[in-house]
């Protein structure tokens, strides 16, 4: 695998390729990471990992000094799974001056769930996923399905800005008791682990409940919130949403069988998590 820090160095190793596959990643790598690897193969060739903590997602109370750094670890992972390039630029690379060009969601879509309680976190992962894109001109880019939101937030930049790039879903990983793989698992206690997979058996809850009419989405969500939060938790949003806009369902939408899926951020401890689980 080679490694390179510098956007011409990338361009130089990749001049030529029409069929690059592309992963973008803020490294800490784990089993969920490994699998989008796993797809992009299937999706192009060469395989292109990014490793970028990026700032611009960040709020000010948000964890970007304490973000787990193990590029050690990640490179010997990336390289087993036979990644042609990892592109790993410094700060100084991809914002070599205040990045001032944005991209600014739309507010219906950016600005609610994870937007609403992380003002501006979309307009830092379309701006750098954008510029990553630039650098690596990828035919296709892989997203997991955990972060159900950023994949929608992508795609829709990418069929608004006509941009060649496919984007390609991938499921999300879970560990054997149903938690979802993410790299802020491993902030959480011994406690604190056990407890998460509730997190998946309360959207479980919500699906069922949904799927069976028994009471309105809305109380359903409520009655989860409050479930939740009595066992310590603190949510921000469990939400039931249509699969094709994170718009909330009409009850006649819900009766009449519209796609749909449930969408939780809840923190536990000092650690928050999100999930989400199609219905
Ligand atoms: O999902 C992530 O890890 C990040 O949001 C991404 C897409 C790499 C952009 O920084």
């Amino acid at each position: 695998m080679k490694i390179v820090t510098t956007i011409d160095e990338l361009r130089g190793q990749l001049s030529g390729q029409l069929r690059t596959a592309f992963v973008p990643t803020m490294g800490n790598l784990h089993e969920g990471h490994l699998s989008l690897m796993r797809l992009a193969s299937r999706h192009g060739d060469p395989v292109v990992a990014s490793i970028f903590v990026n700032r611009l997602q960040f709020g000010p109370n948000e964890d970007f000094d304490k973000y787990p750094r193990t590029f050690e670890a990640d490179c010997e992972k990336l390289a087993r799974e036979g990644v042609y390039v990892l592109f790993a630029p410094d700060e100084k690379e991809l914002y070599p001056e205040p990045q001032e060009y944005r991209v600014q969601p739309p507010h219906d879509l950016g600005d609610i769930l994870e937007g609403h309680f992380r003002p501006g976190f979309f307009v830092g992962v379309s701006t750098v996923v954008l510029k990553l894109f630039s650098c690596v001109q990828p035919r296709a880019a892989v997203f997991g399905k955990k972060d159900y939101q950023q994949l929608m937030v992508i795609r829709n930049m990418c069929r608004q800005l006509a941009l060649p790039t496919q984007i390609v879903a991938a499921e999300t990983v879970r560990a054997e008791d149903g938690l979802a793989l993410s790299s802020r698992n491993g902030y959480l206690s011994a406690a604190e682990r056990a407890e998460a997979p509730q997190l998946l058996r309360m959207l479980n809850r919500v699906a069922e409940r949904v799927r069976a009419g028994d009471g309105t989405v809305q109380s359903i969500e409520q009655d989860v919130m409050t479930e939740i939060g009595a066992r310590g938790w603190k949510p921000d949003y469990i939400s039931v949403r249509k699969r094709m806009n994170l718009r909330p369902p009409t009850e006649a939408e819900v009766q009449q069988g519209e796609p749909l899926v449930v969408l939780a951020a809840a923190r536990l401890g000092a650690t928050r998590l999100i999930d989400n689980l199609e219905i």
